[in-house]
């Protein structure tokens, strides 16, 4: 088995950027699970993905790429935030390394995100708030360690999750 870190939790909980950081840290390499699915697709955004293939296509997408990272080692891994309602993407990735939740709050992922086009799922932000509250549960189960990123810096959030791996 490999030696990787993956973050999870909701769209704009600063998963990319810590991800990046921290493997500066590590020495290791930092993937984002949404490249990787464009890059699969063939696709230029995620809009793209869910106007032509609908949601469904894209989760395919996901399920595929989360199986190939199974084999990774050394990688500091960014998932989607839907990540966590298939359990096979789980089942794959928690097989592969430790897995860190980035916990947040919902008014600020918002706020942060008030200008993002690029997230089909925050178009509304009644719809975003059911998917945050049916998710959170399932981030805490699914997380061998929870880190609190509320107002807190990816730079601050990669240190944290160093100190605790390294
Ligand atoms: C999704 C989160 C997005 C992206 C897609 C679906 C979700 O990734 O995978 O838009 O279901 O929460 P980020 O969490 O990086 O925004």
């Amino acid at each position: 088995m490999g030696e990787n870190i993956i973050l999870i939790g909701f769209m704009g909980s600063g998963k990319t950027s810590s991800a990046k950081k921290l493997a500066v840290h590590l020495g290791w390499e930092a993937v984002e699970m949404d490249e990787l699915i464009l890059k699969r697709s063939g696709k230029a955004d995620i809009n793209e993905i869910f106007e032509e293939s609908g949601e469904l296509g894209f989760r395919l997408l996901e399920m595929e790429v989360a199986k190939d990272l199974c084999n990774s080692n050394k990688k500091v891994i960014s998932t989607g935030g839907g990540i966590i309602m298939n359990q096979i993407n789980m089942m794959y990735l928690k097989e592969c390394g430790r897995v860190f939740y980035l916990k947040d709050n919902f008014d600020l992922i918002m706020q942060r995100l008030s200008k993002d086009k690029t997230r089909p799922l925050l178009k509304d932000r009644k719809k975003a708030q059911a998917l945050f509250d049916l998710r959170c549960p399932l981030y805490e189960h699914y997380a061998d360690d929870i880190i609190d990123g509320e107002d807190v810096e990816p730079k601050i959030i990669a240190e944290q999750i160093y100190k605790i791996v390294k």
